[in-house]
């Protein structure tokens, strides 16, 4: 789980409403705008949801998340007739998903999943269960999936290696070929993966509180110990401090600016986004 505010992340969440919409533009050029059935996988707060509802014409958007705060909370602020929010851990094997999702089984026309992939560490079942949702013959996937990268390059090779003992996050060129293989022993027709690099200004204050967090959150999804407690015991023990300050370091700028006449300040931080688009 992110362990972030679902209402506090819903206002911050510029990246991720510009990335989507990145996305459905892609989806339009491709596929254009009429869809039968559609999954929105890991819909967080649903404000993406909705603007994917607004975006396309389609008959029903089955809109699954992992965390009940974020189903709830989806359910109240982005509401809409085609809509329907409800609670999945996507990463749970085929007989353990709800029945009224095994029953859109070959049913479903497009799959869309913004920045969730990452989350999930079970990557292979969820992908397998994407390959079993989709339409035979037509129905597509497309996916943004936020990339880590290496936090340690910068330190002497002795506490490099003893951070890399921790965690060990694949280079950028690993990253997606592990997602190739992933979707082709799935069984995907045609897979198509790219890496960008991409940057997004936040005010500072807001950056700090919600937006730096989420790194050593999913710093966690990449450490060698498995356990959730022990990492979490691990994390206590100084390495969610380092995180945060190499992602301070390594992958931020402080930018200082002024608005009429007041002095402010703004992050500027540096991503990296795989973008998978695959057809059953
Ligand atoms: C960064 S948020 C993105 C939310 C939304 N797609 C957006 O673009 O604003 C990632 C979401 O994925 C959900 N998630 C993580 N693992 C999941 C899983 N195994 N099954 C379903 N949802 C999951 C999280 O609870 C979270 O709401």
């Amino acid at each position: 789980m992110m362990d972030i505010d679902v209402e506090e992340f819903d206002q911050v969440n510029y990246a991720h409403l510009r990335d989507a919409n990145n996305l459905m533009d892609r989806i339009i050029d491709e596929k254009g705008y009429e869809f039968d059935t559609v999954m929105d996988i890991g819909c967080g707060s649903g404000r993406v949801t909705y603007l994917l509802d607004s975006r396309i014409h389609c008959h029903k958007i089955f809109a699954l998340d992992i965390d009940l705060k974020s189903v709830k909370y989806a359910t109240h602020r982005h509401a809409s007739p085609r809509i329907q929010y409800s609670l999945q851990d996507i990463s749970v094997p085929w007989a353990q998903l709800d029945p009224k999702i095994q029953q859109l089984e070959g049913k479903v026309d497009l799959i869309f999943s913004n920045r969730v992939l990452h989350w999930i560490e079970n990557k292979q079942q969820a992908v397998a269960n994407f390959y079993r949702l989709l339409k035979p013959g037509s129905g597509s996937l497309y996916a943004n999936v936020t990339t880590l990268w290496d936090l340690f390059y910068d330190l002497p090779e002795e506490e490099r290696k003893e951070y890399e003992r921790m965690i060990y996050i694949p280079n950028e060129e690993e990253q997606v070929e592990q997602l190739h293989q992933l979707f082709e022993k799935s069984r995907f027709d045609s897979i198509n993966i790219e890496s960008t690099i991409l940057r997004q200004h936040y005010p500072s204050e807001q950056f700090k509180s919600v937006i730096l967090p989420y790194f050593p959150n999913l710093t966690k999804k990449y450490m060698v110990e498995k356990n959730g407690h022990k990492r979490n015991q691990i994390m206590a023990s100084g390495l969610y401090e380092y995180i945060k300050n190499a992602f301070l370091r390594l992958y931020c700028r402080e930018i200082f600016t002024t608005k009429n006449g007041q002095k402010s300040s703004e992050f500027e931080l540096t991503y990296g986004q795989i973008r998978i688009v695959a057809q059953k």
